[in-house]
């Protein structure tokens, strides 16, 4: 018996959709022979088999440059936005200490992703001085603080698109054209946003951007990095010199054929698709504050993706909260890998550890039902109202 066959028998219902989707239908379909019939290298391109890998993959390549108006070989594949955060900062932050013979000085934001966050921090122990920005109270970077934050040999500033947690969709415009003026490299760690935000980079100058397909119905194991301008880049392994370079390693043929089926989607109802999840995810929140007094909004309505709710209720025991609703509703108290800690998210916007914990990540998916969110109201109001 497989694992999946035993598991999940009475599922919970699904609200965690930020942390991962289910591979769309459409997906694994354009994926198929790519894993049996179509096996060829795409570097081995001596042989009929190579070549047709090789076509398929600049075919995905091309697919991914047009929804972001950019030129195909500004796309880098890689494993997901892990890795591409990794390359764009580890990557262009020593290519930049070795040219200029000195580490230099870089600003991001508190409410980061770990995977911007720790690679940060490691430059940080290898000699680069780090500026970690507060958001306001919604969420946002005030773009005065980052006016202001800019030192002499400032060279690189990372802001996300979108937060994992509370959704918040940072001004990236404004932000990066800051960065212009002072020459400074800008990237946007956009695995949360890619798919679910027009993306338009000949419009909005980011340097680096990184995506991921996971989190918009593609396969787990791949995204990629998109390097808009010409930057000095060092890259993390060595090997046969696939992507420029810079990401050594066979290409995996299915995934990135997988990544840009993901796209192609995602762009298409782009619209219609965000107007539905926002008007469920608001029917949501309505619901519960008719049934729990005392329900505290995380992060800027306003300004946040339609799939995303994060609210904290005043009072109660996280603990307690989060061990009940778990066998029933599939939701998160903070981001997916954060391995149990309390949210720095949270705690960033002003929350105390209490409220941090007594808090939830809800986040629907493209397929999402008015009765899987009624039934979500009915079951969080009687947890909560029972722990009250
Ligand atoms: C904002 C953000 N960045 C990076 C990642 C990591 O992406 P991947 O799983 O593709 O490595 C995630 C996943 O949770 C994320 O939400």
């Amino acid at each position: 018996m497989t694992f999946s066959s035993r598991s999940m028998k009475n599922r919970p219902l699904a609200f965690d959709y930020q942390s991962s989707t289910p591979c769309s239908q459409k997906v694994v379909e354009a994926m198929l022979p790519y894993w049996e019939e179509f096996w060829g290298n795409p570097s081995s391109r001596q042989n009929r088999l190579g070549i047709h890998s090789s076509a398929a993959v600049s075919l995905a390549r091309e697919n991914i440059a047009s929804v972001l108006n950019i030129e195909p070989e500004k796309v880098i594949f890689t494993s997901g936005a892990t890795e591409s955060n990794n390359l764009a900062l580890l990557g262009h932050a020593r290519a930049k200490a070795l040219k200029i013979g000195r580490p230099g000085h870089l600003i991001t934001l508190q409410t980061e992703h770990h995977a911007v966050l720790d690679p940060m921090r490691q430059l940080q122990k290898e000699g680069f001085r780090l500026t970690e920005l507060k958001p306001n109270s919604e969420g946002i970077l005030p773009i005065d603080l980052l006016r202001q934050s800019f030192e002499n040999d400032t060279f690189l500033v990372s802001v996300m698109l979108a937060n994992n947690e509370i959704g918040v969709i940072q001004p990236i415009r404004e932000i990066s054209s800051l960065c212009k003026e002072h020459g400074v490299t800008f990237h946007t760690d956009a695995a949360q946003g890619f798919g679910y935000l027009p993306l338009d980079l000949k419009q909005i100058n980011v340097d680096l951007l990184s995506v991921s397909a996971h989190k918009m119905y593609g396969p787990k194991g791949v995204g990629a990095l998109i390097i808009s301008n010409h930057l000095d880049i060092l890259p993390l392994h060595w090997g046969g010199g696939q992507e420029n370079g810079l990401r050594p390693g066979t290409i995996p043929v299915p995934l990135v054929i997988g990544l840009a089926k993901a796209t192609e989607i995602a762009y298409k109802q782009l619209n219609s698709r965000n107007e539905s999840l926002r008007k469920l995810r608001n029917q949501f929140l309505e619901g519960l504050q008719s049934e729990i007094n005392n329900i505290k909004i995380n992060g800027s309505m306003e300004n946040r993706l339609p799939h995303n709710l994060n609210i904290t209720f005043s009072g109660i025991n996280g603990n307690r909260l989060h061990r009940e609703l778990r066998p029933l509703i599939a939701c998160s108290s903070g981001s997916a890998c954060s391995a149990g800690k309390t949210s720095h998210v949270l705690l960033a916007i002003g929350r105390s550890t209490k409220e941090a914990e007594a808090s939830l990540r809800l986040s629907l998916g493209r397929n999402t039902k008015i009765h899987e969110i009624n039934n979500a109201i009915e079951i969080i109001s009687k947890v909560v109202n029972r722990l009250n």
